[in-house]
């Protein structure tokens, strides 16, 4: 099939880019024009774990193709992916603009003449956005009927690429036409769901939003545990043996960041809130959400006391590993409490440093480990990139004037470096107390 892809951000490369892997004719629409320039140059403008050899391939094949003119991407395509941002307005609700901009847009392309054509919203929009804002304005500005689809992506960032070749289900939200798009989807083995755009919208932010109440629930149990001498991961092997309860999503940390669970969350609550219903359970994971990167702050002034004038490694930017993306990343809470406290903060990570200096300009970014770790008095560890979890517990204890690690998202081994004489603090480890 002919596809077309507006919207070249994670989610929608990634989409056309696996849509051309099973054969079908891609072109990504990106009206960014650094973005657009990077991509016609073959080059993926962030960092995603294979993503750029795929596109490579894709690219030769000349199966992926990147434009700015919507008309020309539209043009014998039968169906249009709506890939754009879906960010976060001031008062927690859903800013449609881009959905609206690019809807019209696509109605526009459309209106030469009726013919077989659906569109398909991917991006994360709150239940009736495709029924009772993308339709009537792309019918409106087409002039014909044209069906309009839901599609939620379940894709993770760090393992987009991953999670798009073989997701766990696909749900598609149809109304009234345009049922051959599951054509699209017919090399896909998974579990496929056919349910009303409502439906399907609803299910991305139920799912989104239950993973981040089953966070929030962690990492106030892992506070707990640390408190009474229990190790979180124990507790999470007990219960995860019962049937009705998943262990995965349930690593406790310091917070869940990135452009979905903060944002998603805080539009179920805001409609949520709007339909009279407001929800105590998603406004408490919000809440619990907002404190819990400063449990990194507890920790280090458990084991150095006053911090002013002490030097702290912040080891991790990015809201999560193998990603450069620092949206709502709890590196930035954590930066700004330190710096309320008078530390000396040096920031490290191995991928998102000139996006976190776009976030923070006036940060003290450190490109080099060794040098962000040489002589601080503590680190902390923000995001579990592998370049943290292989450090050698010797020579941290040789290159650091201080020895306290705070394990921020338990990615090193406690034994390990409490043998090295490091004093080892991670969330959700409690130090076992005797019960004697
Ligand atoms: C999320 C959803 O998982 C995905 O299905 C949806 O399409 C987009 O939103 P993403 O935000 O890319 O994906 O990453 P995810 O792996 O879900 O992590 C989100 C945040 O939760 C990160 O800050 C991560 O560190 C945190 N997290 C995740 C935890 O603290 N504990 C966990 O057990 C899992």
């Amino acid at each position: 099939m002919k596809v077309c892809v507006v919207g070249a951000g994670f989610v929608g490369l990634t989409t056309g880019l696996v849509f051309a892997e099973h054969g079908h004719d891609v072109r990504v629409v990106e009206v960014m024009d650094s973005r657009l320039r990077q991509l016609e140059q073959g080059k993926v403008p962030f960092h995603e774990p294979g993503v750029q050899d795929a596109v490579t391939r894709q690219i030769a094949q000349s199966r992926l193709r990147f434009t700015s003119d919507i008309r020309e991407a539209i043009d014998g395509a039968e169906c249009t992916f709506l890939c754009v941002g879906t960010p976060q307005g001031d008062d927690g609700a859903i800013d449609l603009r881009f959905i609206k901009q690019a809807a019209k847009e696509i109605g526009d392309a459309l209106s030469a003449k009726e013919r077989r054509h659906v569109v398909v919203v991917k991006s994360t929009v709150v239940p009736g956005t495709a029924a009772d804002v993308v339709r009537p304005i792309v019918q409106e500005s087409s002039g014909w009927n044209v069906p309009v689809a839901s599609n939620p992506e379940f894709l993770k960032e760090g393992s987009a690429l991953k999670d798009a070749r073989a997701p766990d289900r696909i749900v598609m939200g149809i109304d009234s036409g345009g049922e051959y798009v599951w054509d699209l989807y017919a090399s896909f083995e998974c579990p496929k769901l056919t349910v009303t755009t409502r439906t399907a919208e609803m299910i991305k932010y139920a799912a989104n939003s239950f993973l981040a109440v089953k966070i929030a629930f962690a990492n106030e149990m892992a506070n707990l545990c640390e408190d009474v001498g229990i190790d979180w991961l124990d507790v999470v092997e007990g219960i995860g043996l019962d049937y009705r309860i998943n262990p995965s999503f349930f690593q406790a940390g310091l917070g869940f960041g990135g452009s979905c669970f903060p944002k998603d969350v805080a539009a179920l609550a805001y409609l949520a809130n709007s339909h009279k219903h407001p929800s105590g359970v998603l406004n408490a994971a919000l809440a619990s959400n907002a404190t819990q990167p400063l449990r990194a702050i507890e920790l280090l002034e458990d084991e150095l006391g006053d911090l002013e004038e002490k030097t702290i490694a912040l080891l991790g930017l990015a809201f999560k590993a193998d990603t450069d993306d620092v949206r709502e990343t709890r590196a930035l809470p954590i930066l700004h409490a330190l710096q309320a406290k008078g530390a000396i903060v040096r920031c490290h990570d191995p991928q998102a440093c000139e996006t976190f200096l776009e976030l923070m300009p006036d940060a003290n970014v450190i490109t080099d480990l060794d040098s962000a770790i040489k002589n601080a008095d503590a680190l902390v560890i923000q995001t579990d990139w592998q370049e943290y979890k292989t450090m050698d517990p010797a020579h941290l204890k040789a290159q650091m004037a201080g020895n306290t690690i705070i394990d921020g998202r338990r990615a090193l081994s406690p034994e390990l470096f409490a043998d090295a004489g490091l004093n080892y603090r991670g969330i959700g480890y409690g130090a076992n107390e005797s019960t004697d």
